[in-house]
């Protein structure tokens, strides 16, 4: 296995970071040389940190691909394309896929096929973009520490497997041997905003295996409008980066309801907000009910299609994280 250096410090302060971004930097100039790199940016802290650093290293010999696949959170894509386009000045392919995904998703409700449909098509549609680019030797990849030591029952499922041949180049790894308390801490010394560099963990699959079921865009944009929501209310309560993980899901079922004086048939959200150390087990975070009440309310009234709102007191074990 591939082993972090026993010499490694932690990094833990921002001079630290910048020794590691100095280092990694004359080594990234090192191995690229004149050549072009590719890398796949989802705007995850990882892949942004890995951006982040080819950029100063070899800048538009960088060529970024982002891939909308219609399951990401309200307002991800435009902040991708804000902080690396705009501000950065990389370059920048933005593909919007999503009635790609979401066509393919059509119909689908068993979670596993769900997962596989979009890890394939994600894989499909970049190793499209890849293709029409030419010379490109090396293929930058946001694997982190634990990606390396975990090939246990969490992550299994989580990445996809191997690249395929049309995706065959060298690796460019900057990061592989942080942790991700050491990839923030970097990130923040990169200049990325807080909002990339605290996020929250994020499935692969994104929104899609939070929209239970047959993903529908009604129903999907129920999700996002939830989610976007509980992300205010959570940073105003000054809960950013507090609590581990929260989210909202939308089931694929209906109850009646009451809006000025008329009966509904509508969606519940389901919310879920966890702490946990390691993802493997978790706790449900205790809230104050005053903020709670008031997400309720918010929800009901500010997102189409939902009359119900239900909060998820169940740990892990028994319920996973996710809902599917
Ligand atoms: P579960 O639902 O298994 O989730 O309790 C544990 C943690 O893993 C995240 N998760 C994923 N992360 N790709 C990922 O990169 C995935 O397919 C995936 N599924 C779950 C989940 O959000 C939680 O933080």
């Amino acid at each position: 296995m591939d082993r972090r250096p026993e010499t490694m410090e932690r990094i833990t302060t921002p001079a630290l970071a910048q020794a590691f971004i100095d280092e990694q930097i004359a080594a990234l100039r090192a191995q690229i040389g004149s050549e072009k790199v590719l890398l796949a940016l989802s705007g995850g802290v990882d892949s942004s940190v890995v951006a982040a650093l080819l950029i100063k290293a070899v800048g538009r010999q960088l060529t970024c691909v982002h891939v909308n696949h219609g399951l990401l959170r309200k307002g991800e894509s435009e902040q991708v394309i804000e902080v690396f386009r705009n501000q950065m000045d990389a370059n920048l392919i933005y593909v919007d896929a999503v009635d790609r995904f979401l066509d393919a998703l059509a119909g689908v409700a068993d979670p596993e096929r769900k997962r596989k449909i979009i890890g394939k098509l994600f894989i499909d549609v970049f190793a499209e973009e890849a293709a029409k680019l030419d010379g490109i030797r090396f293929l930058g990849q946001g694997t982190i520490y634990p990606d390396i030591l975990e090939s246990g029952p969490v992550k299994s499922h989580h990445n996809v497997g191997g690249l395929p041949p049309e995706l065959d180049f060298e690796l460019v790894e900057p990061v592989k041997y942080l942790f991700k308390d050491e990839v923030r801490v970097v990130g923040k010394q990169l200049g990325l905003p807080d909002s990339m560099v605290y996020r929250q963990p994020f499935p692969g699959p994104g929104l899609g295996v939070r929209c239970v079921g047959a993903i529908t865009r009604d129903r999907l944009e129920a999700v996002r409008e939830s989610d976007a929501i509980l992300r205010e209310e959570f940073k105003n309560n000054g809960l950013e980066g507090k609590v581990w993980q929260y989210f909202t899901i939308v089931p694929d079922f209906k109850s009646t309801g009451i809006t000025d004086g008329l009966r509904t048939y509508d969606w519940p959200v389901v919310i879920r907000a966890v702490n946990t150390v390691d993802a493997v087990t978790a706790e449900v975070a205790e809230l104050d009910f005053g903020m709670m009440a008031h997400i309720v309310d918010r929800i009901t009234h500010e997102v189409k299609g939902v009359n119900r709102v239900l909060w998820d007191l169940t740990p892990k074990p028994t319920g996973t994280i996710e809902w599917e």
